[in-house]
């Protein structure tokens, strides 16, 4: 036997192309149904930030909700009471971490009056010395008004400008509501929140659940929330006419010294909706207060820390996790969505042109 020069094809070849083409057929679907190209009814993070953008115009630079806020600077100090719930390296005795945080207004209006909505954030991501980070989104209020990401889509259009007009129609929010009995609890807070006149006195909640984990393995349902030192008592009014009260109370606040908030931790009982945002846990839960949040310094967001930092809230150090609360993807999704649009319009807008509010 000796061999002609011709060489055989190996075996199978036929089968080998069939999946290398079932694999990039398979990638190009995923990328399709990821980006929303393949099902347009289904959810994408570019729909809601399109929807996001529609209520709160377009400004190129900012970010797609709380477009309005300001940067600060500080660090927390752990007291040690959370370790023997959670593992996480912040929640060792005397550590101290430094944050970058964030203080804002819903909406996606930067030139937004304080006094437009009732509700304010505080945003923070915590370095932690192994280059772990912590980052967590919360708002001043205690509960979010629904339980899905459809729901919260559904509520924006229901509550943006209608297409014909250019403004709400009162009559779509009341349905939206007469169908959403889960916003009930949120309505009733809506109805009596009166917002003080300062982000320093004001208590704020990651709504959502979350799990910690112990040096054992054992995980708890947990919220949390930062509660001021600062009393509400001489918060003062803002002039009549005055749209950026926010912002200059703080900084003069800061002139003064640091301010203080206490990172208190409530534990979920058996029965508490961990994967529901809309319901509240009561007040008698377990809770635990881990340590001081001191902050003691500012910057306009247009050249602050905080500009650049996606506070995406499921960006968690080891010893927190995150629940099966179905927001926490969608919010990670949008806030990615809501990021890539204003870093990339910042890079293209020229100096003069670039955010800057927040003129205390
Ligand atoms: C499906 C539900 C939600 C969607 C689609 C959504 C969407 C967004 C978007 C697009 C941003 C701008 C992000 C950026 O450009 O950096 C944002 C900011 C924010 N959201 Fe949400 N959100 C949702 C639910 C929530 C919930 C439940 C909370 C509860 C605390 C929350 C708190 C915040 C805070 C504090 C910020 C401001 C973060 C900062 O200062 O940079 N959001 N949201």
């Amino acid at each position: 036997m000796h061999e002609t020069g011709k060489r055989r094809p190996p075996p199978n070849v036929g089968l080998r192309w069939a999946i290398i083409g079932v694999i990039v057929a398979g990638s190009a679907a995923a990328f399709g149904y990821v980006g929303g190209w393949l099902a347009p009814d289904r959810l994408s993070p570019k729909k809601f930030v399109d929807v996001l953008q529609a209520s709160g115009g377009e400004h190129p630079g900012y970010r797609r909700n709380h477009a309005k806020g300001i940067c600060v600077g500080g660090r927390f100090e752990s007291n040690g009471a959370l370790q023997g719930d959670s593992r996480a390296a912040l929640f060792a005795p005397g550590v101290s971490t430094p944050v970058v945080g964030r203080l804002a207004l819903p909406g996606g209006n930067p030139y937004a009056a304080d006094s437009s909505v009732p509700i304010r954030s505080f945003a923070l991501r915590f370095d932690l010395a192994d280059g772990e980070q912590w980052r967590t989104g919360m708002n001043a209020m205690p509960v979010f008004p629904v339980s899905t990401p459809k729901a919260f889509y559904d509520l924006q259009v229901a509550t943006g400008p209608d297409p014909k007009t250019g403004k709400p129609d009162p009559a779509k929010a009341g349905a939206f509501f007469a169908a959403h009995p889960e916003a009930g609890p949120f309505l009733g807070w809506v109805k009596t929140a009166k917002p003080p006149a300062s982000y320093a006195t004001e208590t704020y909640g990651s709504i959502n659940a979350f799990y910690l984990r112990d040096a054992a393995g054992v995980r708890r349902a947990v919220r949390w929330k930062v509660v001021p030192e600062t009393p509400a008592a001489g918060d003062g009014f803002p002039a009549a006419g005055d749209t950026d009260y926010l912002a200059a109370d703080l900084v003069k606040r800061l002139a003064a010294g640091p301010l203080r908030w206490h990172l208190v931790m409530s534990f979920a009982a058996d029965g508490d909706a961990v994967d529901d945002a809309a319901l509240a846990w009561p007040d008698s839960r377990r809770s635990v207060d881990a340590g001081t949040l001191v902050i003691d310094s500012w910057q306009a967001q247009a050249d602050g820390p905080c500009r650049d930092v996606n506070y995406d809230p499921t960006i968690l150090p080891q010893g927190i996790e995150a629940s099966g609360d179905p927001l926490l993807a969608a919010r990670s999704a949008a806030y990615a969505e809501s990021y890539l649009r204003r870093t990339r319009e910042e890079g293209h807008l020229p100096g003069a042109a670039r955010p800057k509010e927040t003129r205390p």
